[in-house]
């Protein structure tokens, strides 16, 4: 039986105005098959992916700007922007050439709106826009931080609803009950810095380069005498965290003792951002009685950490997901998964879609 490839009934219809798409044809029949092309470019990674039936990677290619952001220390949105458009088309060329594929074979194009960088954004919008208006297809807006949320579902293991999801990135610490697609409670969030951008500052203040986390996180294992910081969290009984009086301990640490060893000021940073994820999250999921924990993204690339949560996990009976670790940082694959479920639902987006750098769950 020919593959129903939901169709746009007439172009016209689906004009700059038009926020809901008039696409006509209902794409949900469970014994189909579609294949999302996901376009993700809201901070300095440049990814395309191809997802069949969103679960199975075709191509996730990711262009990776950290040479040119290093020397600076940290992302320059003005360079980022320039450079999403530089590599854009040639990450969708050699995305469909991994997958085999021709844009003709996709049924739906999904694309990061938000949050993130304003400029970086709009050239992944844009690119989406041009493909799906050329090639017919419908266009697809993705909340990033479903993204991260939905992007263990490419491992096959599937928690089922409700879960508790815990986003650690270099923009975001969000605590998020989920309920199911689009069905999202902020129960605990940063009242600073994001877990990611604290690696990051503290990795800056040791000189470590950029990006931080993975610095950190190498001579946190080396440390011989990890020096004791206060755990990272807000003592008001909220599920908040902060991190800043952390990110700025380890440096009165370092300016009290020159001579102080880095890997040792790495251990102890790491341990408390460690405890503070740990412990919230547990209280929450005890509190809700939830006995699934999904971790997303870049932070969760940090094999202590992911570490920690299995053996905490195991002794409190609390099942914990995650992805591999390409996929806990930015890419294009965790788009293409979460705009899969919005597909099924026909939540397409008109061309009026624009980048939301503010935008929340
Ligand atoms: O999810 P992501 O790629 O981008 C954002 O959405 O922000 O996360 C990037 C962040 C950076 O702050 C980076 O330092 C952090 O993830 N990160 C890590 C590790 N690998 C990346 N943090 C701790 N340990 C790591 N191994
Ligand atoms: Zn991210």
């Amino acid at each position: 039986m020919p593959k129903k490839t939901p169709s746009v009934s007439s172009w016209d219809e689906f004009g700059m105005n038009n926020l809901k798409s008039p696409i006509v044809e209902t794409p949900c029949a469970s014994s189909e098959r579609f294949i999302i092309l996901g376009i993700e470019t809201s901070c300095d990674d440049t990814g395309v992916a191809l997802v069949k039936n969103g679960e199975k990677i075709l191509s996730n290619v990711v262009s990776s700007q950290i040479k040119i952001h290093s020397e600076y220390g940290g992302v320059v949105p003005e360079l980022a922007s320039r450079s999403h458009l530089e590599n854009i088309y040639i990450v969708v060329d050699e995305a469909l050439k991994q997958a085999k594929l021709l844009l003709k074979d996709i049924d739906g194009v999904a694309v990061t709106y938000g949050p993130g960088l304003v400029g970086s954004i709009l050239i992944g919008i844009e690119a989406a826009k041009a493909i799906a208006y050329v090639h017919k297809k419908p266009l697809i807006g993705v909340n990033h931080l479903e993204g991260h949320i939905f992007s263990t579902l490419l491992e096959g293991r599937k928690p089922e609803f409700p879960f508790l999801s815990l986003i650690v990135s270099g923009g975001h610490t969000e605590l998020v009950m989920v309920k199911g697609f689009g069905k999202y409670t902020i129960i605990g969030k940063t009242r600073d810095d994001a877990v990611g951008e604290a690696f990051d500052k503290v990795a800056k203040l040791l000189d470590l380069g950029y990006p931080g986390g993975p610095k950190v996180e190498k001579l946190a294992k080396i440390s011989e005498k990890r020096i004791k910081f206060p755990e990272a969290v807000m003592k008001d009984g909220s599920f908040d965290f902060s991190f800043s009086g952390l990110k700025t301990a380890v440096l009165s640490c370092k300016n009290a003792d020159k001579n102080i060893d880095s890997n040792d000021l790495c251990a102890g940073f790491q341990d408390a951002v460690i405890a503070a994820l740990l412990n919230k999250t547990i209280a929450v999921a005890a509190k809700y009685k939830i006995k699934r924990v999904v971790l997303g993204g870049g932070v969760v690339a940090n094999s202590t950490i992911r570490g920690e949560f299995i053996k905490r996990g195991k002794r409190e009976g609390i099942e914990i997901f995650f992805p591999s670790m390409p996929l806990c940082t930015d890419n294009g694959a965790m788009i293409a998964v979460a705009g899969y479920f919005k597909f099924l639902k026909k939540e397409y987006s008109g061309y009026v879609l624009n980048a939301d750098p503010g935008l929340s769950l």
